[in-house]
């Protein structure tokens, strides 16, 4: 058992991997027949929180990544981790149901209709109640614990319950819908209370902040001044954290000579094309890859683009698989994808290069080196990491980002080529303009939003909140 901790950190899932024998690295936790090696996943939110986790002898608690009995807690990197078990029956209701095939898409504006049902709510209920009891067995007198994204969002009001001296903290890294939408979610009171459970529940955007006191005003008539709501005898602060990323850790890999050199292999790779333009998402409905292949194919039929002069690369990484919205999804990006190469490939030069992989974040820098045109087409979207990292990659400045007006992210990177991915025309011209912006605008643009990046890391989002919960009496 680990000692209790001031600091803990509850998330669904834990921040490490499983590696098997023939990976190298890696530490060996356990004896026996249980032993198993470990390595810390990479990811801003590990990498923002691991100093303060060290310094206050933090616990994280989550899901190990494989169903079944929880390992016992081990400690990696000075961070003590405590997994939660889930079960094959969890994942299916909990993680695959409630999680992903209700709550996900509803919160990211019903771009694919949700899913209901009954028993997916009981399981949410009951998972999150073992990691609020997990969260409550290991916090000492006091403890901050800071609770993350949708997947736990009864956590905050069960584990008051069972620890009324906590300081809680949830940040929601999606978005948050509005009233209207909220409204269909049948276990809306339930969740809404769950969060209000919290002291601070952090949000992407202020918008969402302010639906949230609104919505709590119309469900509960909780009255409010400012962003803090009256609730039960206490007061909840909701305010707006635009997460980050780590910014220094791409700028470095990008300046690593031997990312350039694999940035110029692959351009080569590529037959060495005029523009090189690049996608990389999870395979998810929100992101939009369908309608930015379909902005590439028009481009591509009325001539303004043509191949091989230029190229675009899709990397659509393996996610929730076991999710019908998602299965339906592969098929038809795939499909796109054999049509705009069946229209305008040739013979060993294809329009599109399709990767349905997941890379190293070395392999990912060299991607974002090679672009001169990174598409980032969400129909919604908490912040999109991917947006910040490929212009925290761009060291020499050049290159252009198209980005959605739906992600948190246009929020701050103002110099991007935005755009409605809903209006196909308005995609076609971004990316035009993206292709063709000469080379003085494109540093310029660059340049303002590297700036605001250095200034606005994972690490200043993390003490923001940490700050401000902190000084919540
Ligand atoms: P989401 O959280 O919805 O997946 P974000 O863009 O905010 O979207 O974050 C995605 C993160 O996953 C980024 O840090 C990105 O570098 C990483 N990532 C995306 N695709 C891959 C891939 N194929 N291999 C490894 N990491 C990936
Ligand atoms: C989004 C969610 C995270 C989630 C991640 C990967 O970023 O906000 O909570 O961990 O996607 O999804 P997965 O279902 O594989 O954990």
């Amino acid at each position: 058992m680990v000692d209790r901790s001031p600091f803990v950190v509850v998330a669904n899932r834990l921040p490490v991997d499983e590696v098997t024998t023939d990976t190298p690295g890696g530490r060996v936790t356990g004896s026996g027949d249980s032993r198993r090696r470990w390595r810390r996943s990479p990811g801003g939110l590990v990498t923002a929180l691991h100093p303060v986790l060290v310094e206050r002898h933090g616990t994280w608690i989550g899901w190990s990544g494989s169903p079944g009995p929880a390992p016992e807690p081990f400690e990696l990197d000075g961070i003590n981790l405590r997994p939660v078990p889930l079960s094959e029956e969890d994942l299916e209701r909990y993680y695959e149901g409630q999680s992903n095939a209700t709550i996900w898409p509803l919160y990211h504006d019903n771009v694919e209709p949700p899913v209901f049902r009954r028993r997916w709510r009981e399981a949410y209920r009951v998972v999150n109640r073992r990691y609020a009891e997990a969260a409550a067995e290991v916090a000492a007198q006091g403890a901050t614990v800071w609770v993350q994204d949708y997947q736990l969002q009864l956590v905050p009001a069960m584990l008051r319950e069972l620890r009324p001296d906590l300081k809680i903290g949830f940040f929601l890294h999606i978005p948050f819908p509005p009233i209207e939408l909220f409204m269909q979610l049948p276990q809306r009171a339930e969740v809404l209370r769950g969060l209000l459970g919290a002291d601070l529940v952090g949000f992407q955007q202020r918008l969402a902040a302010q639906n949230f006191i609104r919505l709590a005003r119309h469900l509960l008539g909780t009255p409010y001044h400012g962003n803090v709501i009256e609730y039960e005898g206490r007061q909840v602060k909701a305010d707006a954290f635009p997460i980050s990323i780590d910014v220094g850790e791409m700028q470095r890999l990008a300046d690593n000579p031997l990312v350039r050199e694999r940035a110029v292999q692959i351009r080569a790779e590529l037959g060495d094309p005029k523009t090189v333009i690049l996608g990389v998402d999870r395979l998810d409905y929100t992101k939009g890859i369908e309608h930015r292949l379909k902005a590439y194919r028009e481009l591509l039929a009325a001539g303004r683009l043509s191949v091989p002069e230029s190229v675009m690369v899709q990397v659509a990484t393996p996610s929730r698989e076991r999710v019908e919205h998602y299965q339906a999804l592969r098929i038809k990006v795939e499909r796109e994808v054999g049509r705009i190469n069946g229209d305008f490939g040739r013979v060993g030069v294809p329009a599109v290069h399709y990767l349905h992989q997941s890379y190293s974040r070395s392999e990912l820098a060299a991607l974002y080196c090679a672009a001169d045109v990174m598409m980032v087409t969400p129909l919604r979207d908490g912040m999109n990491l991917v947006a910040k990292e490929y212009v925290a990659a761009r060291l020499e400045h050049g290159g252009a980002l198209v980005l959605s007006e739906f992600a948190g992210a246009a929020g701050e990177l103002r110099q991007a080529f935005l755009c409605n991915p809903h209006d196909l025309d308005a995609v076609k011209d971004a990316l035009m303009r993206a292709v063709t912006v000469d080379e003085h605008e494109a540093r310029r643009r660059m340049s303002v939003m590297q700036r605001h990046l250095r200034r606005h890391d994972v690490a200043r989002w993390a003490s923001d909140f940490l700050t401000e919960l902190g000084a919540i009496p």
